[in-house]
């Protein structure tokens, strides 16, 4: 985990804003839309939280949100955020994969990230979360869509850092391991070390048999702007980077 770690940690350094946006808040809606969380009162765990600003907006409903990354840059913000929330906004710099939480949950997220390691990683993490999660709880999970990153093989675009350096992202998509790769490198300074990461795709039918593995059920698809996938969107489902899976 220790490559994971310092990949995100760099991406934060390089990228990171500590600003609350509207991006946030629209993320925050689709989240409670879809897992039906409409008092605003509940306890909330965001997994790979980053900066925690999802979690903030929340926290500014009324819920009390567990926010959990290891990512020391990203996490840095998100005690910031905290600090004005009265204790509704609780940040834990730890390793999901270890952290001990006390559970009882009624809303899990996690949005953009899902995927890192194997496919155990991914079971262990939502045993994990079926074992947080209150009666009745739902889980939301990003997982990344691989007949978009299928398409995308071989592509690239640049990106502005924070301090306005411009970076390529080249994206290479792994098909027997079902996998996005992605490869940052600093077009103004080739001092510094491309830096890669790879997570695992998943379609709808292997993330369902993996979260079933680990107790859960796929209660439902969404598109990343909170739209349930029914038959017919297969002809947009391509231009999809993920899809959000609700689980209960
Ligand atoms: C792509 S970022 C997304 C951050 C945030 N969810 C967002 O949408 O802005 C993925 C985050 O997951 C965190 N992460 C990855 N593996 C983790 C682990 N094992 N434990 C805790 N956090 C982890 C990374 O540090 C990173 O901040």
């Amino acid at each position: 985990m220790r490559d994971v770690r310092d990949y995100y940690e760099n991406q934060s350094r390089t990228f990171e804003q500590s600003a609350i946006t509207d991006e946030h808040r629209r993320i925050a809606h689709i989240i409670t839309s879809i897992s039906g969380f409409s008092d605003d009162t509940g306890t909330a765990l965001e997994l790979g939280c980053g900066n925690a600003a999802v979690s903030a907006v929340l926290a500014d409903r009324g819920l009390t949100v567990t926010a959990v990354d290891f990512n020391a840059p990203a996490m840095a913000v998100a005690r910031s955020f905290a600090e004005s929330r009265g204790g509704r906004l609780l940040p834990i710099e730890a390793d999901f994969y270890t952290a001990s939480l006390p559970g009882n949950y009624t809303l899990i997220f996690y949005w953009d990230g899902f995927g890192i390691g194997k496919d155990e990683d991914q079971l262990k993490l939502l045993t994990r979360v079926r074992s947080w999660l209150a009666p009745g709880g739902r889980a939301v999970i990003d997982v990344f869509n691989p007949y978009y990153w299928l398409q995308k093989h071989e592509t690239s675009a640049t990106y502005q850092a924070a301090n306005g350096n411009p970076w390529e992202r080249k994206i290479q998509f792994d098909f027997r391991e079902c996998r996005m790769v992605d490869v940052w490198t600093n077009l103004d300074d080739s001092s510094i070390p491309p830096r890669s990461q790879s997570l695992r795709c998943y379609t709808p039918a292997d993330f369902s048999t993996l979260a079933s593995r680990a107790g859960l059920n796929v209660l439902g698809l969404y598109t990343s702007n909170g739209e349930e996938i029914v038959g017919g969107d297969e002809k947009t489902i391509q231009e999809r980077t993920s899809f959000l899976a609700l689980l209960g």
